[in-house]
């Protein structure tokens, strides 16, 4: 396992009020997959993957629980330690590259300074190895492009820049937090492949955040759930598809198009995600849930392992 979380807890301690945005996460995320993360806005997807490089703003904190990559414990580490990871071990790929690039700075000059700045190279090693990394990417003309200002690129231009910059490090861990959200759908295919390639020809380990099941379906090698701050079911991508069990799962996956679909089989998902600041008692899914149960408002159901892949937390499956 490239990445192990215990029992993981991160709330936001507002004056009046404590949202629970992550509450008793338990996951593993193999080495060289594309390890989709998937949910409703405000289910706590940012704030996993900020947590996993310990960026979580205040007044949020790491409550308990723990975050192995590898063998150290990233909640223990010392900032100077994490300093060693983060940025270096594990990168970000950022939702929105025009906000990750100072407007100011040539691209090239950008991808330069951290280059030498960060990791240590010499002026010459490090245009080789942005050169590299931009051709990685797929960047057209990279000598060219790479002298340009950041509003000069196109969104996909840019994205693929930003790509570049996180895999500036040769990073063994990438996070993706909505990577394709700010982009043109027939640009998003092409990033969601670029994604694809890092895991399959660099056998690097993307963690891949998104609210969109489609982009899941395609993209990823297993999927973990989330609903109000925890996992609600995860297992490999073919068996989440074939067969979800979650009820919260069903109705993301039938809510995604597809033309062999009966209209009959969509269960529409009613009403909206609780408030993380007032989390209902029982299972989290219950007042949304058409199959629940007297002890589903009761009672919150445990993530029970049904093999060694598959996991689901549901009254249902107990
Ligand atoms: N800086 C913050 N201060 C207070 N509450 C926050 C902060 N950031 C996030 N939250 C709360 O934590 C919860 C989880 O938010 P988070 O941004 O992690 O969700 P998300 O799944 O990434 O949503 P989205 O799909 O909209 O990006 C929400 O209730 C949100 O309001
Ligand atoms: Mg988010």
């Amino acid at each position: 396992m490239i990445l192990k979380i215990c029992d993981l807890r991160v709330y936001y301690f507002l004056r009046d009020k404590v949202v629970r945005a992550i509450d008793k996460i338990d996951l593993e995320v193999p080495e060289g997959v594309v390890f989709g993360i998937v949910g409703e806005s405000g289910s706590g997807k940012s704030t996993l993957a900020h947590a996993i490089i310990r960026l979580i703003p205040p007044p949020g904190r790491i409550v308990s629980g723990s975050i192995f990559f590898r063998d150290l414990d990233l909640v223990k580490l010392s900032e100077k330690e994490l300093n060693k990871i983060r940025g270096n071990r594990i990168t970000m790929i950022p939702q929105d590259p025009i906000s990750s690039f100072n407007p100011t700075v040539r691209i090239g000059d950008q991808l330069l300074d951290v280059a030498i700045h960060k990791l240590g190279l010499s002026r010459r090693e490090a245009a080789k190895i942005i050169i590299e990394k931009l051709k990685l990417v797929r960047m057209p003309s990279p000598e060219i492009n790479m002298r340009k200002y950041p509003h000069e690129l196109s969104g996909g231009m840019l994205q693929r820049a930003a790509i570049a910059m996180a895999l500036l490090p040769d990073p063994d861990l990438i996070i993706a937090d909505e990577p394709t959200t700010a982009l043109d759908v027939t640009i998003q295919a092409a990033i969601l492949k670029l994604i694809r390639d890092l895991v399959d020809d660099l056998k690097k380990t993307v963690i891949l955040i998104t609210h969109n099941m489609g982009i899941v379906a395609e993209t990823c090698d297993k999927i973990a759930v989330m609903y109000a701050g925890q996992i609600v079911e995860l297992g490999d991508v073919y068996d989440m598809l074939s067969e979800p069990l979650h009820p919260y799962t069903r109705a993301l996956i039938m809510a995604v198009p597809r033309a062999d679909r009966e209209i009959e089989r969509l269960e529409p998902l009613v009403g909206e995600p609780p408030s993380l600041s007032d989390i209902p008692r029982g299972c989290r899914f219950h007042p949304r849930c058409r199959l629940a149960k007297p002890i589903c408002k009761r009672e919150e159901p445990p993530l029970r392992y049904l093999d060694s892949k598959r996991a689901v937390r549901c009254w249902l499956y107990v």
